[in-house]
């Protein structure tokens, strides 16, 4: 099938939500995907930051055909070993003491949301201008771009937004109605925004003078990505809740509500297919890998590599570990030439955003330094 037919189907019968990219993928291993027609590419976004061990791992195939095979689901009436694994894991990591698994990214945020309200018996949450949380009416409604809230409002009340990157702003806002404020260590739908390396534990300081909760939103930046295992970790503090998902299945849906503060009681919260034991055990094995390969020290690494040379090159990168945004004129057409020379990306407005796999080494990275450079000339 060519890629005119596959749109054309997509039109048909696809809800109409997703910009594609004009290429329909058959497999994936380790750093590359191959189209329907075989074809090779180089893949420098990891489905946004989830594949972090690349495409079809032989340990998460390997721990899939084995849960697959003994227990898929359950449902929470009962308990299952998996999930109890997982859960003792993510508090080791974190450093926070309890957990409710979800399937994705916006889930785990809504999570958040009602754990604040529950905790401090206040209303407010505050977000941060340009902050990207998810799309289901929670979650949206802490997420900043206005095209993606207007034909949906009235969202949840009680939400507001303050500049990011700007504590001053920050403590300004705070009310006797504020439960919280979440936020993301780096803006990673915005085109990967980096705050000043003081701001995360001044928000700390203050939502701590102030009696107000701190969210963390690492759904992007978690499980070692910008360097460290969570980018709070750069900073040395703590958050009361910890948002995750993406990173965390490898490819498998999953996410999780990590956290510090009031608990539920039965029935407040839930969900069918949460912490099932298929994506519990793919996610236990996920975290063992990044943790025993030191992953987080390869995406230091291998990210200094991509930005230094990037500069060198004459182009302007920000980012920290293998969260990368390349400035340029037009993100879109950067990334449609690099898909013409065999890579994947992706782009917010002019900023390419490279998020690869935590496995890429300085082969690969030189392979795409070479591309992105013959483009650019
Ligand atoms: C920081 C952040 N929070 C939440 C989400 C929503 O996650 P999901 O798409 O898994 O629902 C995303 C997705 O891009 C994100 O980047």
């Amino acid at each position: 099938m060519n890629i005119e037919e596959i749109e054309k189907i997509e039109e048909k019968y696809y809800a109409n939500t997703f910009s594609r990219l004009p290429v329909a993928m058959s497999k994936g291993r380790g750093m590359y995907l191959y189209d329907v027609n075989d074809r090779r590419y180089l893949d420098m976004f990891a489905g946004i930051a989830v594949n972090s061990l690349g495409h079809c791992h032989p340990e998460i195939v390997s721990t899939i055909k084995k849960q697959s095979s003994l227990l898929m689901h359950t449902s929470n009436w009962l308990y299952t070993l998996p999930q109890l694994e997982l859960i003792q894991s993510l508090s080791e990591l974190t450093g926070l003491k309890k957990t409710f698994i979800t399937n994705d990214g916006t889930e785990a945020v809504e999570t958040a949301m009602k754990l604040a309200r529950k905790t401090t018996n206040k209303k407010e949450i505050i977000a941060t201008e340009n902050a990207f949380h998810g799309r289901t009416m929670g979650a949206l409604s802490l997420t900043w771009i206005e095209k993606y809230r207007k034909p949906f409002m009235p969202l949840i009340p009680h939400t507001k937004f303050v500049e990011y990157n700007n504590s001053a702003a920050l403590k300004k806002s705070i009310t006797q109605e504020t439960a919280a404020i979440i936020l993301e260590p780096i803006q990673g739908e915005a085109g990967i925004i980096i705050p000043d390396k003081d701001y995360l534990s001044e928000v700390r300081e203050i939502t701590q003078e102030k009696d107000v909760l701190l969210i963390l939103d690492e759904v992007q930046t978690g499980f070692g990505r910008t360097g460290k295992m969570f980018a709070f970790q750069h900073s040395k503090i703590k958050p009361d809740i910890l948002c995750l998902a993406k990173g965390l299945g490898g490819g498998f849906p999953i996410g999780a509500t990590v956290f510090d503060c009031e608990d539920f009681e039965p029935g407040q919260h839930g969900g069918t297919f949460v912490g099932n034991p298929l994506a519990s055990s793919v996610a236990k094995t996920v975290i063992d890998v990044i943790t025993r390969e030191n992953l987080p020290k390869n995406a230091e690494k291998i990210g200094n590599h991509l930005m230094d040379e990037l500069a060198g090159m004459g182009m302007s990168v920000h980012g920290e570990g293998l969260m990368i945004g390349i400035k340029v004129e037009d993100g879109k057409k950067t990334v449609m030439d690099l898909i013409e020379n065999g890579v994947l990306a992706i782009y917010s407005e002019n900023t390419v955003r490279l998020l690869p796999p935590l496995i890429i080494n300085k082969k690969h990275a030189n392979e795409f330094l070479n591309i992105m450079d013959s483009i650019n000339q």
